[in-house]
């Protein structure tokens, strides 16, 4: 069995990287990162199974060079990469209209829609066709529009549920190439990762999980979906969230 996964020196995708590393079924493991992370590298000298490839999902340069670097088949595809805020461009989400700036919101779904689909659409040719496929995206709670009450961060909240409609027309074409595969968007819940902390304040602390908490839950319910619940949207805790 073969793994990818981008967004390798996040929180939550260096804590999901250090698991999936714990068990002997993965042959290979690609993780994908951006900017380099000495906790990356330290890993990629201890486990020969381990292959790092640079690649910043938004360079089609990058993309189109991807899969000559890789070997198929690929049969989990992991992406845990997205953007909230970015201290470097001054990107905050908004509180309310007057905030919203073209430049951050197409930013916004760029890094957290576009760049996953287009992920696939590079990988394509190497996902898995008879054996396993699973095929997940980091998503947001605050992606569901069914569950938005409380209104603000309008560029995330919209990425996100961008990014939930591209995995499930997605989900319908892999199962064309698939039949067994699964293609879902996970939430992981409030996480301890520089992408939350500047907005955990009124987090309790035991709503606010370690990113090893949430690794672990969001490999168990990927681990746990069937093809059958492929195209949905699951959190940590294996609940299906509304739309
Ligand atoms: N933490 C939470 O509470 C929480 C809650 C709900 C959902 N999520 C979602 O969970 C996912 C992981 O979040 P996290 O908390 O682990 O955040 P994080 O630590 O900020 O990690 C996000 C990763 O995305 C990468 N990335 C962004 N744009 C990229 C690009 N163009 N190419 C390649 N990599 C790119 C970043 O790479 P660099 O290191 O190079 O910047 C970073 O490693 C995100 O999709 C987030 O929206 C998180």
């Amino acid at each position: 069995m073969q793994l990818l996964l981008a967004g390798a020196s996040g929180g939550i995708g260096l804590a999901m990287l250090r698991q999936l590393l714990r068990e002997a079924r993965w042959v290979r493991i690609y993780a994908l990162y951006r900017r380099p992370s000495p906790a990356l590298e330290s890993l990629a000298r201890e486990e020969a199974r381990l292959r790092l490839l640079q690649v910043d999902l938004s360079s089609d340069k990058d993309l189109a060079a991807l899969p000559v670097s890789l070997e198929g088949p690929l049969n989990w595809v992991i992406n845990t990469t997205g953007l909230l805020h970015d201290s470097e461009s001054g990107k905050q989400p908004e509180k309310s209209l007057q905030q919203l700036q073209r430049d951050n919101l197409m930013a916004g779904f760029e890094a957290n829609a576009v760049n996953h689909l287009l992920l696939i659409k590079a990988l394509e040719p190497l996902l898995a066709k008879r054996e396993t496929l699973k095929i997940a995206s980091l998503s947001a709670r605050v992606g569901s529009i069914g569950d938005n009450r409380l209104g603000g961060w309008y560029g995330y909240r919209a990425s996100k549920a961008a990014l939930n409609q591209l995995m499930h027309t997605l989900a319908i074409e892999m199962t064309r190439l698939n039949r067994q595969s699964v293609c879902v968007t996970l939430h992981p819940g409030t996480t301890d990762t520089a992408l939350s902390r500047p907005f955990q304040a009124r987090v309790p602390s035991h709503k606010l999980f370690t990113p090893a908490f949430a690794a672990g839950r969001l490999i168990e319910v990927l681990e746990s979906l069937s093809p059958e619940e492929t195209g949905r949207f699951f959190a940590w805790d294996g609940e299906a969230i509304p739309w």
